[in-house]
C-alpha cells in the first residue's frame, strides 16, 4: 500500500514535469551595455519580476541543425556569480520540444547566425515604446527558446500553420546557490510526506513483527515452527 503510494507519487512527478524544459547557468559578470545592439526592444525577465505568460511561435522541424523557431528574451539585473535556472511551462495538449540557450553579451555579438536570428525575432516581435533598460552597467544575458512542433495530425491546417504555444517563462534565483527558490515549498511537501511515509512503515513494521510473535506462540504446544 504505502509503496504503491509512493509510486503513484513518483509517477505523477514524472507526468508533471514532462512539460518543463530549463537551463540553469551562473549569472555573468556586469557588463555595460553594448551600443553594437542597441534596443532590441526584447520583453525582459528580472529576479524582482521573474515570471512572463507568453505565445510562442514555434514551427516543424524541416532542417538538420535547426532547432524550431527561435524566440528571445531578455534576463537582466541579475547578480554576478549567483546560480539561476529558467525553466518553460506548457500545456501538454500543445506538444512542444523546447531548447533553451543563454548566451553574454560577447558570445552574442561573436556569432553571426545569433545576431541575424535575435533581429529578425525583434522585428517581428518589437514591443513599441519599451524603454532601453538603465543605462548602468548591469548583469545580462540572452535567453533563447527554440519551439519545435511536436505531434503529428490529419488536420492538414495543422500541419501547415503550427498554433503559438502558451507558455510561461520562469526566472528562479537557486537559494545559496543549491536549490530554486520557488521549490521550497514543493520540497517541503515532499519531506512532510516522507517523514509520514517513515512512520507509518515503522508502525506497519512494529504491528506485524507482533502479529507474527503472537502467531509464534500460538503455534509453540503442538511443536511446530513458524517462520
Ligand atoms: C509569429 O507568427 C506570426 C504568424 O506567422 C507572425 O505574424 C509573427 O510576426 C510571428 N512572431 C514572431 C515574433 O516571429
Amino acid at each position: 500500500m504505502l509503496f504503491l503510494y509512493l509510486y503513484v507519487t513518483f509517477l505523477l512527478s514524472l507526468l508533471v514535469s514532462a512539460n518543463v524544459e530549463k537551463t540553469i547557468f551562473i549569472a555573468p559578470s556586469a557588463v555595460s551595455p553594448d551600443p553594437a545592439l542597441g534596443d532590441l526592444g526584447l520583453e525582459r525577465l528580472t529576479p524582482a519580476n521573474g515570471m512572463l505568460r507568453t505565445r510562442l511561435n514555434a514551427s516543424f522541424l524541416t532542417e538538420v541543425g535547426i532547432r524550431g523557431t527561435d524566440s528571445w528574451y531578455l534576463l537582466e539585473n541579475l547578480n554576478p556569480g549567483q546560480r539561476y535556472e529558467v525553466r518553460i511551462c506548457w500545456l501538454a495538449t500543445q506538444p512542444t520540444a523546447f531548447t533553451l540557450s543563454t548566451y553574454t553579451v560577447p558570445e552574442l555579438l561573436e556569432d553571426r547566425a545569433l545576431l541575424d536570428s535575435i533581429s529578425s525575432y525583434s522585428s517581428a516581435a518589437a514591443i513599441p515604446g519599451r524603454q532601453g533598460g538603465n543605462s548602468d552597467a548591469d548583469s545580462v544575458l540572452f535567453l533563447r527558446i527554440s519551439a519545435a512542433a511536436d505531434y503529428f495530425s490529419l488536420d492538414q491546417d495543422l500541419m501547415e500553420n503550427v498554433p503559438p504555444v502558451l507558455a510561461d517563462i520562469i526566472l528562479d534565483p537557486f537559494l545559496s546557490n543549491v536549490f530554486p527558490k520557488s521549490l521550497v515549498p514543493t520540497a517541503a511537501w515532499i519531506g512532510v510526506v516522507s517523514l509520514l511515509a517513515i512512520t507509518i512503515a515503522r508502525w506497519v513494521a512494529r504491528e506485524f513483527a507482533s502479529v507474527v510473535n503472537l502467531a509464534g506462540v500460538a503455534e509453540q504446544p503442538d511443536g511446530k515452527k513458524v517462520r
